[in-house]
């Protein structure tokens, strides 16, 4: 699978006696990521890769990561919850391939070579339990892995307790020998301090090798990946370890504990890029950030936001308390909140929203455009200068510039099977309380009378008014109330 070259090249003292290849410079890498085992410590109906962090599934945290080093191909193996995990890849550019039943690290890895392309590039293999690893990390493991013409580069940590992973063990020589897991681990291996990330760098023919070595783990019943690191090490392959800077990137998912100690982790992170992109953040315990969320300069972010999904918060622009704002942008100088819900919308530049608006998805705010308490949108888009300030709904409709829609105005764009759109045009006046019923459109600078029902198209620059003509009754009042003075009803006596 790997075409290498013969030239030797020396590579660091401890390293100088081994047989040592270089790998190809530019070959691009394969991903396999491991995601078909139950979870079960997890104690959940979900499939533990799908359980989130920042916003993300695990899975597709982890997919980001491949995709930051561009590799040919991303191949993952699912099993658990086979159907659910396939959804959350629908649309991503990956192989999928099946193992069942789960027959541990090794078998799932086994898998995946029918998937692979022959190619001199490194088989990289991931954990889909493991988010917080981030590209450069493996960028460096594969530099590594290429510089020294290793057969297998692997990621190692120390984090602040080694508890149930694999311990790396190391020769006198400080050489890589095996992976030893926690379970069959003697007491001076359990104190070893420097875990298996499960992250791995392999040359595509060492790989298919060990596989192929493999034997069922005595106690468990498994295939374990990690016994390829002592196959391949025992028979004179060039194995190494690179140390992870951050602990925090080897940092696997196994139980709830040790999800919510990645999503604190991931929090910071997320704060500390806002605050390095230019952003204000003025309550950082009580605001949350997705991974994917950007920022601009001088955006500010007030306490109890929650910024979801890929937002981004342009320029200067602000979000009041207790706000949600999900896949939508926010334009340079809006001001978005105090209680809004923001879900797939563009708000323009400058753009006013809320105290307690909802903006649906395909909702577009253009530039200076004001929408108030109360309104609600949908696949609705308000051209420049808008105002939309008090209750209302307005839902597939196209509002012109500079338009005004008064209070309680409804699109009416359903009718119980079809959806149906209302046109705007520019400059008109809706009139509070109207329904427009849809379809329907209203001229260029038309006026709607306050309080009509309009079930047909309205003019440019026309006036419709559907309602009762007022009457007025003259000395109605005192009248009625002469009547009841004459005839005291029986509970007065
Ligand atoms: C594994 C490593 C351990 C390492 C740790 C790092 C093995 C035997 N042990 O342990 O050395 O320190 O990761 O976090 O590899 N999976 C499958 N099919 C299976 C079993 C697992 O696809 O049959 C997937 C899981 O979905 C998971 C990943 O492989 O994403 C790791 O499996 P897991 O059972 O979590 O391994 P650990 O016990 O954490
Ligand atoms: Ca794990």
């Amino acid at each position: 699978m790997r075409a290498s070259t013969k030239k030797k090249k020396p590579v660091g003292r401890l390293r100088a006696q081994r047989p040592t290849r270089t790998h190809e410079p530019e070959a691009p890498p394969q991903v396999v990521v491991l995601a078909a085992g139950i979870g079960s410590r997890m104690r959940s109906t979900l499939p533990k890769v799908l359980h989130r962090i920042g916003g993300r599934t695990l899975l597709e945290a982890v997919i980001d990561t491949a995709e930051g080093i561009s590799p040919s191909r991303i191949v993952a193996v699912v099993g658990a919850g086979k159907d659910r995990v396939e959804a959350v890849l629908a649309g991503r550019a990956v192989t999928i391939v099946v193992q069942h039943p789960p027959l541990g690290t090794g078998d799932a890895a086994r898998r995946a070579l029918p998937a692979l392309s022959n190619g001199p590039g490194p088989v990289v293999i991931l954990s889909g339990d493991a988010p917080l690893l981030t590209s450069p990390t493996l960028a460096k493991l594969i530099e590594r892995w290429r510089e020294a013409g290793l057969d297998l580069a692997l990621l190692t940590f120390r984090p602040p307790e080694v508890g149930d992973l694999g311990r790396v063990v190391r020769d006198d020589r400080g050489r890589v020998r095996r992976i030893v897991e926690a379970r069959g681990a003697t007491a001076r291996e359990k104190r070893l301090t420097e875990a298996n990330a499960g992250v791995y760098c392999f040359a595509a023919p060492a790989l298919t090798r060990a596989l192929g070595e493999l034997s069922r783990n005595r106690g468990s019943g498994e295939y374990y990946l990690t016994d390829a690191v002592e196959i391949l090490a025992s028979s004179g392959g060039a194995v190494e370890a690179v140390e992870a800077e951050d602990w925090r990137e080897g940092w696997g998912i196994n139980t709830r504990a040790e999800l919510a100690a990645a999503e604190e982790i991931e929090r910071r992170r997320c704060l500390e890029r806002a605050l390095e992109a230019g952003a204000t953040i003025v309550d950082p315990a009580t605001t949350r950030i997705g991974s994917k969320v950007r920022f601009e300069p001088d955006a500010v972010v007030h306490p109890f936001v929650c910024l979801d999904g890929t937002s981004t918060l342009e320029q200067g622009c602000e979000v009041l308390p207790f706000t949600r704002v999900t896949d939508s942008s926010i334009g340079s100088a809006a001001v978005v909140g105090p209680h809004c819900e923001i879900e797939g919308a563009q708000v323009g530049p400058r753009a006013r929203v809320g105290p307690f608006a909802r903006l649906r998805p395909g909702t577009v705010l253009e530039e200076d455009v004001r929408v108030g308490n109360f309104v609600e949108t949908k696949k609705a888009v308000l051209r420049a200068g808008v105002k939309a300030s008090h209750l209302s709904y307005l839902g597939d409709a196209e509002v012109g510039a500079g338009a005004n829609i008064g209070a309680g105005v409804i699109t009416c764009n359903y009718d119980g099977e079809k959806k149906y759109r209302t046109t705007i045009g520019e400059g008109a006046f809706i009139g509070s309380d109207s329904q427009l019923v849809a379809p329907v459109t209203i001229g260029k600078g038309a006026y709607v009378g306050a309080g009509s029902t309009i079930t047909r198209d309205v003019p440019e620059g026309a006036l419709a008014l559907t309602r009762v003509p007022q009457k007025n009754v003259e000395g109605w009042a005192e009248r009625r109330k002469a009547r009841k003075e004459e005839k005291p009803s029986a509970k007065g006596e």
